[in-house]
């Protein structure tokens, strides 16, 4: 199968030194495609910044949610499965200074509009490819993954709950729920985030036998 993995965060700058972004570390995305990539599988890993090293399969590397949704509508296509494991920033500043914002002056009101959704943006490409999208929630995670799921016109959801310390952002350990469009769900233990991938790549590899 050809898998198209994005992971990562994104940033977003407001001035030549300064950005916003989140917490992700890349490590979930990163596993699963090295998980996929072992199993034979071809992989194009769409990556925010990061400082950990990538699996062997092709890398994109990009910075900001525009800069990534660029990178998946012009690879989607080639992708029988899209995993969106990256932590898109969902806001921006409006205006970007091209000069350092000094101190002395005023305290900036940053605006912030939103950034593009990625996964809606290229829903029209779907057709019979699977797409699976991640919920990093911090309350009501399976009533808020189950909007997601199908809010984004997703095929499998993974959920998880980033206010435990011991899993989820950062951490070498994920303990994730699998959703899928179906109903069906799967609650998986504390664990590796590389098993966590394999669980994912079990799930595509079953569920894509039935779309090709
Ligand atoms: N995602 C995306 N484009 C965005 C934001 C998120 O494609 N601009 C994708 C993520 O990669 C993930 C899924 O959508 O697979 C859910 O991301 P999440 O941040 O949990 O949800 P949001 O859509 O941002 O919704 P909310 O702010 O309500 O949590």
């Amino acid at each position: 199968m050809k898998l198209l993995v994005t992971a990562g965060p994104t940033r977003e700058p407001l001035d030549p030194v300064r950005f916003l972004s989140n917490r992700s570390s890349g490590k979930m995305g990163y596993a699963v495609a090295a998980v996929a990539k072992a199993r034979g599988h071809e992989v194009i890993l769409i990556s925010g910044p990061v400082s950990i090293e990538p699996p062997d399969v092709q890398v994109i590397q990009v910075t900001t949610a525009e800069q990534m949704l660029e990178a998946v509508d012009k690879n989607v296509e080639w992708c029988d499965a899209l995993v969106m494991a990256a932590a898109v920033a969902d806001w921006r500043p409006a205006v970007i200074s091209n000069r350092k914002i000094k101190k002395a002056e005023a305290a900036p009101v940053i605006h912030l509009e939103q950034t593009p959704d990625i996964l809606k943006r290229v829903l029209s490409k779907k057709g019979k490819k699977l797409y699976v999208g991640f919920a990093a929630e911090t309350e009501n995670l399976e009533e808020e993954a189950t909007r997601k799921l199908h809010g984004k016109g997703l095929d499998l959801i993974v959920a998880n709950d980033v206010s435990a310390s011991d899993a989820g952002f950062e951490v070498d350990n994920n303990r994730a729920i699998l959703l899928d469009r179906s109903g069906a769900s799967e609650a998986l233990p504390l664990m590796p985030k590389k098993q966590v991938a394999a669980h994912i790549l079990d799930w595509i590899e079953e569920h894509a036998a039935f779309v090709m």
